[in-house]
């Protein structure tokens, strides 16, 4: 790997790192044939995955996973066929949202199958192999070298995921990704220019900011951007039942991508999540018919 950094300052520097396809004849690794092959194998998995969308943001403890399950909730009641891979292996939290904690991983005749939800939605979360006081690890062959490769250990899990569980035929296959405006890209990048983005923000200031820095790094590639959910945009007040302002934050600075709809916040779906309710039991509130109303724009802009 050759680094050429020059021109800092006020025009900026460049950094030229070796790609996969620079390395070719590098010592007899194959590496080259070896991603190939690899991303071949990935993209037959999904074959029969008609849209796949990311969950990001860039910001965490926004709502991503929140509403990557509750969108997959609204769309499951419409009868699309749907699931959820949690691409946060560190910080998984569909295995408890979706209520698949103590799910079984039953082999299939070739692949795995995927765990379910009470409202059929399949999902595959670190969450439901490894119990929630223990952090994930990759093993390492030489001593103290596993937080260095731990970005590829994780991308190459990702592909053993992806390759390894029947997706089998779907409408939809939801990525609730983890934080990190770099992490997004990343994904962007791994997942290949099929997989379009939803970015998850809440009205401050803070996470605008946030969320407006992932817009900027995927509009450098080729996946399709197809908005930004506001959630907690308001908190549903139970004893008017109607929607109070929760921020103060200006209004001035829009994200220039479409807006999918708001979400307000709501203690009791905060609770459901916790327990792992589905969808299908949200009383119809305001909350409810917000989320809805997202999931119908999030169909009409896929299609
Ligand atoms: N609209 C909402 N109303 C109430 N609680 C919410 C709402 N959105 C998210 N939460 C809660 O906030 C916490 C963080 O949400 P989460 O979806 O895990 O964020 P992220 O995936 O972006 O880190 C969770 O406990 C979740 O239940
Ligand atoms: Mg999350």
């Amino acid at each position: 790997m050759k680094a050429d950094c020059r021109e800092w300052g006020t025009v900026g520097y460049s950094l030229t790192v070796k790609g996969y396809h620079d390395i070719v004849g590098d010592g007899g690794s194959r590496i080259l044939e070896q991603v190939t092959e690899q991303r071949a194998r990935i993209t037959d998995g999904l074959a029969g995955v008609r849209h796949l969308v990311a969950v990001g943001s860039g910001k965490g403890g926004v709502g991503k996973s929140t509403l990557t399950l509750h969108l997959a909730g609204a769309l499951r009641a419409r009868g699309l066929r749907i699931a959820i891979l949690d691409a946060d292996f560190n910080g998984p939290s569909q295995a408890r949202m979706a209520g698949v904690q103590q799910a079984l991983f039953i082999p299939g005749s070739e692949k795995v199958s995927l765990p379910r939800t009470k409202d059929g939605i399949g999902v595959f979360s670190v969450g439901s192999m490894i119990p929630e006081s223990a952090a994930l690890e990759f093993e390492s062959a030489a001593n103290g070298d596993s937080h260095t490769w731990r970005a590829t250990k994780e991308f190459a899990f990702l592909g053993e995921i992806l390759r390894s569980f029947e997706w089998g035929e779907l409408d939809l296959l939801m990525f609730d990704l983890p934080p990190g405006a770099e992490r997004t890209v990343q994904y962007a990048d791994y997942l290949g220019p099929r997989t379009s983005f939803v970015l998850v923000t809440i009205p401050s200031e803070v996470s605008r900011g946030v969320v407006a820095r992932s817009v900027a790094a995927l509009s450098k590639g080729p996946n399709r951007v197809l908005g930004y959910v506001e959630n907690m945009s308001g908190y549903y007040c139970r004893e008017c039942n109607g929607i109070k302002p929760l921020f103060d934050a200006p209004d001035d600075s829009r994200l220039e991508i479409p807006c999918l709809g708001t979400v307000p916040f709501d203690p009791e779906l905060a609770r459901h999540c916790d327990q792992g309710i589905p969808f299908s039991e949200l009383a119809d509130t305001p909350v409810r018919r917000a989320l809805d109303r997202v999931a119908q724009q999030l169909l009409d802009t896929l299609s």
